[in-house]
């Protein structure tokens, strides 16, 4: 808990509801050592008062670009020369809009356009606003330059929706925070990571396919990159922006896939295999659309290769790691995979129910090896993306203590 001990976190306040929990997490960032600062802008000071964040953060508040006595002591310069982060909570479309088009009309968009420190934002909005054309183009400009976007988390939110806008809450970021502050631990390595469903064709227009969103393999791959890694992504189809820094490589079918894995897979270090792939395909691809004509239509299929047995059986395999996404029995059927596929760590996770994985921001994972198991409880995908790697570069580093240099 001491990760935050003397790093230097700029926190910049926008207007909106969720500004009130803004107050808990400077508080509670103080409280894990940091030392912060705090902008707000003038419309978060409609929200919450400069005060209380003066109180808490034991130091004045900063929200006026043009304060002769502020720019005298702690200049907005100097407020981005100090920040070792810069975090944005909440951060509101209309901040966001003048982050990611380089405006610099108040302290705040000033500053991080000043500051050197990489950048993260915690969104917080009505849903609609959140899913509106305009604002995910501000998104994919701001993660094409690196920036770090928290959340927004889903649920009821203060306008009465219910969905996708919902600032995270102020534990999520903190960890967040502490996960990309730590040391680099998986620097230089080489991983090559699978997402995504499959798509098996039976006729130009028709395949068979599954549930799969690519979320938790799309976060694990930006956590590992985060970690200093050369990440190779190869995916099935999704609606996912390829993380930023990514090397990303995308698929249809499970042959596909098992070809382009042989392909990138020889001076691997880490392979981590999160899709789900069809485990069977049509024996036949029609070449055209098949037509309705008698009452009953049986399709045979075969099996697929199994990618990741295959790369774990490979002479020099590197070090695998397995997803098991089970309806029932996941202990049990994780542990059985863990041996059958003779791979070193297994993330377990269920997809039915209220809780299932598939298609959620929400995951939790129970991880086994050869030593045990453990538990990574239930979080957003980014952060438990986040806390997996940890355990990843953890394990590769005992299994492979002579790679490190
Ligand atoms: O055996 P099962 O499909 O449940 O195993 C799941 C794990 O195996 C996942 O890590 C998945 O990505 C991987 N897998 C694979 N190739 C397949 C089937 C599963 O790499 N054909």
């Amino acid at each position: 808990m001491e990760e935050l001990t003397g790093k230097n976190i700029l926190l910049g306040i926008t207007g909106g509801i969720a500004a009130y929990k803004s107050a808990v997490l400077c508080r509670d960032l103080i409280r894990m050592g940091a030392e912060v600062r705090v902008i707000m802008t003038e419309a978060a000071t409609h929200f919450i008062t400069p005060l209380t964040l003066q109180a808490l953060s034991g130091h004045p508040v900063h929200s006026d670009l043009f304060a002769v006595e502020a720019e005298h002591g702690m200049g907005h310069i100097k407020l981005a020369r100090w920040a070792d982060r810069v975090l944005i909570a909440p951060a509101s479309a209309q901040t966001i809009a003048r982050l990611a088009h380089g405006e610099a009309d108040n302290l705040l968009t000033t500053t991080v356009l000043a500051s050197e420190a990489p950048l993260l934002i915690a969104p917080a909005m009505n849903t609609v606003m959140w899913q509106d054309a305009a604002m995910q183009g501000n998104i994919d400009l701001m993660l094409a330059r690196g920036v770090t976007i928290l959340g927004p988390a889903s649920g009821d939110q203060a306008c009465g929706e219910d969905g996708l806008g919902r600032m995270l809450e102020p534990s999520e970021i903190i960890e967040h925070l502490q996960l990309q502050l730590q040391p680099e631990l998986l620097v230089g390595k080489n991983i090559v990571i699978t997402a995504g469903p499959t798509w098996e064709a039976i006729d130009p227009v028709r395949g068979l396919t599954n549930h799969s969103s690519g979320k938790m393999g799309f976060a694990l791959a930006s956590a590992l990159h985060d970690a200093g890694a050369n990440v190779k992504l190869i995916s099935g189809p999704v609606h996912l922006r390829p993380p930023h820094g990514v090397d990303c490589i995308n698929i249809t079918s499970a042959l596909e896939m098992a070809d382009t894995v042989k392909d990138n897979i020889s001076d691997c270090d880490i392979f981590v295999a999160v899709a789900a792939v069809a485990d069977y395909r049509p024996v036949t691809n029609a070449n055209q659309k098949i037509k309705k004509k008698a009452e009953t239509l049986t399709l045979e299929l075969v099996r697929n290769p199994d990618i990741l047995a295959m790369v774990a059986a490979l002479e020099n395999a590197p070090f695998t790691v397995g997803f098991a996404a089970e309806t029932e029995n996941i202990t049990e059927y994780a542990a059985q995979k863990l041996a059958e596929k003779r791979i070193d760590l297994i993330a377990a996770n269920p997809v039915s129910g209220d809780n299932s994985a598939f298609d959620s921001e929400s995951n939790e994972l129970t991880l086994f090896d050869r030593n045990g198991n453990s538990h990574l409880s239930r979080c957003s995908k980014s952060l438990l993306a986040q806390k997996l790697t940890k355990e990843i570069a953890q394990r590769y580093h005992e299994t492979y203590p002579a790679k490190d240099t």
